[in-house]
Order: structure tokens, then C-alpha cells, then sequence
């Protein structure tokens, strides 16, 4: 069955360019985003493999942890990280999964058979600390992700999870927020928002970002 945000995200052990990992445990506390490459020796992989590598420190300050798939086996994984150093300016610094049986791929709907039967498409989850899916994107094979954007989403789910707001269109990080709709109480208002608020319209309330 296809998986849903809210679910949990199907723990598994599979092989990676790190060793054996079993996924539950190695996530731990972090948050986590497991995300599938069509496979390998491929050039729009090889530049988000860098991309997230530069990344890193991004990922790391929301405490994230990142972790790829690509359906071929470990050898080959091997001799494409040395591409990656090469080509990318960055070297992998998180693991690939060897999905090669793609039990990983398919246990998260990866392969969609109406694009290809043989290999994934670019799929993209965010799990959080407790394991549940928070987020779910898929791209076409030949198109490129863009990492920034689900750095944005991440900033989101972390906000959104700690203050009663919501995140409106195109927001980033240190920009305005808005008020739940399901908060009426103007005390709690008054007390959660001490910057204050403007009501465009009683369900469309902004107010500054809380924690900045
Ligand atoms: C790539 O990963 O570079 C790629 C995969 C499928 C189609 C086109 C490009």
C-alpha cells in the first residue's frame, strides 16, 4: 500500500556505502530524508549526490540526517562516489542505499511501472523523530531536485510543530507566519503572539515569525 504522511516510515536493513544500516536505529533522534535515484552513472544523480554533500551542514543544523538509494549494487555505488568527488567538489558524506534487490524501493512505492519497471523515480520523505512521514514529493526521472526547497519545507515542519502558525505561500525562514484558524481565544492569541498580529480576514491572520 502506498505510504501516506502521518504513517510511519517502514523500518528496513539494507546494504549502503556506510555499512549495513537498519533504518529506525540509525535515524535515532534526528530527523531524517530518504530520497531514490533512478541509478547510477546517471548525471542528474550524480549532481544532487554533491549538492546534498555540500548541503550538509544545512541539514545538520536542523538536525537532519540524509540518506540516498540508487537500485544498483554496492560495487557500482563504490566506483560512483569517486565520480562524485570528482565532478561535484564535494565527496559523498552520507550513505547511498545498495537497493539492488529493490526491497527499500519497493516497500516506498518507488518504482512507478507506468515510467519505468525497472528503476526508481525521484522520490523525496521527510520523517521525523518519532518516524512518522511529515512530508512526500516525487519528481520525474529527469528532473533535478532542488534541496533548498525541501530545506525550506523541513524549516516549516519544525516551526509549525513548536508554535501554532502555518506557513503561507513562497515563505522562508524569518518571514511572517500565520495564526491557525482553529485559535479564536484572544488571550491565548495575546499571550502566544506578544508581537502582535494584523486579521486581513478572521481566518487569514498574520503575525511575525514567534521564534525569530
Ligand atoms: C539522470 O539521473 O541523470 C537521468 C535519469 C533519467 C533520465 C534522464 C537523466
Amino acid at each position: 500500500m502506498a505510504i501516506r504522511i502521518g504513517d510511519i516510515a517502514p523500518d528496513f536493513t539494507q546494504e549502503s556505502t556506510e555499512g549495513t544500516i537498519s533504518f529506525h536505529q540509525w535515524l535515532g533522534n534526528s530527523w531524517g530524508i530518504l530520497f531514490s535515484h533512478p541509478r547510477d552513472f546517471t548525471p542528474v544523480c550524480t549532481t544532487e549526490l554533491g549538492e546534498v554533500s555540500k548541503l550538509k551542514p544545512e541539514f545538520e543544523k536542523r538536525n537532519v540526517k540524509a540518506i540516498g538509494l540508487s537500485v544498483d549494487p554496492l560495487s557500482d555505488h563504490v566506483k560512483w562516489v569517486g565520480d562524485i568527488a570528482e565532478t561535484q567538489g564535494c565527496a559523498l558524506n552520507f550513505p547511498l542505499l545498495a537497493d539492488a534487490d529493490k526491497k527499500v524501493s519497493n516497500l516506498y512505492d518507488m518504482i512507478h511501472p507506468n515510467a519505468s519497471d525497472t528503476f526508481t523515480v525521484r522520490s523525496v520523505f521527510v520523517i521525523d523523530p518519532n518516524k512518522k512521514v511529515r512530508l512526500i514529493i516525487t519528481y520525474p526521472a529527469s528532473t533535478g531536485r532542488n534541496f533548498v526547497e525541501i530545506l525550506r519545507t523541513i524549516d516549516s515542519l519544525q516551526l509549525t510543530d513548536n508554535y501554532k502558525v502555518a506557513t503561507p505561500v513562497n515563505w522562508k525562514d524569518g518571514q511572517d507566519v500565520i495564526i491557525v484558524p482553529s485559535l479564536k481565544d484572544e488571550e491565548e492569541i495575546k499571550r502566544l503572539f506578544p508581537k502582535g498580529y494584523k486579521a486581513v480576514k478572521p481566518y487569514l491572520r498574520i503575525t511575525p515569525q514567534p521564534n525569530k
